[in-house]
């Protein structure tokens, strides 16, 4: 394969990809005892979400990339007057959405979306949202892949619109952050065999290898340089435990 052919936007690595499928999709909930934090972050996303300012006398428009089985969304739906549209490209996932947030999607504040980010940004008009959330979906992705998409996200804020992110940041130090990681599969071996799901032990071994290859890991220090790039200003860390980090940046 020439070099053109591996950085041209049709390759492989400027594709969505599906990760969330088979066991470790439909069993979700398991993510509560490999990564208590996560539960935790999506309560923060959804806290810095309440804070910022009314947009007036109609919605704040938010579209969530990566819904998953809703449990982030169900923290962004806590804000009154938020109008979420929450896109996933797992049929799995979206299936558990769809049942945990069976009460919001009879009203019209709630939309889920089967498509893949890249894809559903591009049909979206420029300057028509306020918010884009997220919480641990765009580590997920390949790092050409991200890129375009953290450029749509701007592209499709409104000005003072912002793009909050909970997720797993690596840690710029690689040395520490390898040991952060050789932690963290020690925490799954011993999670799963005091459950004796050794079965799904090595889907999750198998997923964090996909998170800790180069071309997905998302290194903070590289990560905010980018949206720095994009036009995104100011970019923030509101907190920071290990890799688990929540940002924000404003258009
Ligand atoms: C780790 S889960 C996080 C789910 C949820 N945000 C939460 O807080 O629990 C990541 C989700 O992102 C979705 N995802 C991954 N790549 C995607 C893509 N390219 N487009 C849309 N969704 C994607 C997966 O299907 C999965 O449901």
């Amino acid at each position: 394969m020439t070099h053109s052919a591996i950085s041209h936007p049709s390759s492989g690595l400027h594709q969505a990809e599906h990760l969330f499928k088979g066991p470790i999709a439909e069993e979700y909930a398991m993510l509560q005892a490999i990564c208590p934090a996560a539960a935790d972050m999506s309560r923060r996303v959804g806290q810095l979400v309440n804070t910022l300012p009314s947009p007036g006398n109609r919605s704040l428009r938010l579209l969530e990339i990566g819904c998953g089985t809703g449990i982030t969304t169900l923290n962004l739906l806590a804000r009154p007057d938020v109008w979420i549209t929450s896109v996933d490209n797992a049929p799995t996932m979206l299936a558990q959405a769809r049942h945990h947030l069976a009460d919001y999607l009879t009203f019209q504040r709630l939309q889920l979306v089967e498509n893949d980010a890249l894809s559903y940004l591009a049909g979206q008009a420029d300057a028509s949202l306020d918010v884009v959330a997220s919480a641990y979906t765009l580590h997920n992705f390949l790092e050409p892949y991200r890129n375009l998409v953290l450029a749509e996200i701007f592209r499709v804020l409104k000005p003072g619109g912002v793009f909050i992110n909970g997720d797993r940041y690596a840690l710029d130090d690689s040395l520490m952050h390898l040991h952060a990681t050789q932690e963290e599969a020690r925490h799954y071996f011993r999670t799963f065999i005091r459950l004796n799901r050794i079965d799904l032990l090595e889907h999750w071994i198998i997923h964090l290898f996909s998170d800790e290859s180069p071309d997905h890991v998302m290194r903070l220090g590289t990560a905010m340089d980018t949206m720095a790039a994009i036009g995104f200003d100011p970019v923030e860390v509101h907190y920071r435990d290990g890799v688990n980090t929540l940002m924000s940046a404003l258009k």
